[in-house]
C-alpha cells in the first residue's frame, strides 16, 4: 500500500458552488474570524444564477459562472473549469454544494487537492438527498463527511466527520438541518488540517501527525 504526502502548494481556495452556498458562507465566516488561514482565489459556479454568487460578491471574492451546456464535453467544461482555478492560482479546490460530477483528468490535475463536504456518515448514502436516504433508512445516527475527491462519486480519504442523532421526532428536512450546522462546522476544520500539511495518504485512510 502506498503512502504518500501532498499538502497544496499555497493556500489560495477555489470553491466550487450550485446553489444556496451556505457551505461557501461558513468558510467566508471562518476565515473572517481567522479560525481558518486561507484566502478565496474564486468562486465559481455550475449556475449563473446560483443564489451563492451574492454571498461571494458581498464578500468581495472574485466569481465565475459556467454553463455545462456551452460546451461540447464533460471533458471540455471541467477543462474550462481547471483553466480558471490555475489562472487564479488555486492551491485547495472546495466543493460545497457542486452538482456536477468532476472527471478524472480533473481531479489528476488537482492530486490529493479537491475536498467535498458531504451530508452523511460516507460510505453511507452516497449520492443525493443522503439526509432523507438516511431518514427513509431509519439509522439512529447519521451526519456529515469531508473527504478528499477522487473519481469515484462520494468516496477518496475521509478528513472529518461529525455524527449526528437521528431523532424519534426528525423529518428527513428537521434532520438534514441539524446535520448542515455540522457541515459549517467541519469544513472549515478539514480546509485548515488539509492546508497545513503534515498528513499522508494511506490506502483509502487521511493519516495526520499525531
Ligand atoms: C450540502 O448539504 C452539501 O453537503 C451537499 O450539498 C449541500 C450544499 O449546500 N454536497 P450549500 O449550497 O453549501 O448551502
Amino acid at each position: 500500500m502506498s503512502t504518500r504526502t501532498r499538502a497544496p502548494g499555497n493556500r489560495r481556495l477555489g470553491v466550487l458552488i450550485s446553489g444556496r452556498g451556505s457551505n461557501l458562507q461558513a468558510i467566508i465566516d471562518a476565515i473572517a474570524e481567522r479560525r481558518l488561514d486561507a484566502e478565496i482565489a474564486v468562486v465559481v459556479s455550475s449556475r449563473p444564477d446560483a443564489p451563492g454568487l451574492e454571498r461571494a460578491r458581498r464578500a468581495g471574492i472574485g466569481t465565475v459562472a459556467f454553463s455545462h451546456q456551452d460546451y461540447d464535453s464533460r471533458d471540455a467544461f471541467d477543462a474550462a473549469i481547471a483553466r480558471e482555478l490555475e489562472r487564479r492560482d488555486v492551491g485547495l479546490v472546495c466543493l460545497a454544494g457542486f452538482m456536477r460530477l468532476l472527471g478524472s483528468r480533473f481531479v489528476a490535475a488537482f492530486p490529493n487537492a479537491i475536498l467535498n463536504v458531504h451530508p452523511s456518515l460516507l460510505p453511507a448514502f452516497r449520492g443525493l438527498d443522503a439526509q432523507r436516504q438516511a431518514w427513509e433508512h431509519g439509522v439512529r445516527v447519521s451526519g456529515a463527511t469531508v473527504h478528499i475527491v477522487t473519481p469515484e462519486l462520494d468516496d477518496g480519504p475521509i478528513v472529518r466527520q461529525a455524527v449526528v442523532p437521528v431523532l424519534p421526532t426528525d423529518t428527513a428536512d428537521s434532520l438534514a438541518a441539524r446535520i448542515l450546522v455540522e457541515e459549517h462546522r467541519i469544513y472549515p476544520e478539514a480546509i485548515q488540517a488539509v492546508l497545513d500539511g503534515g498528513w499522508t495518504i494511506d490506502g483509502r485512510r487521511f493519516v495526520e501527525r499525531p
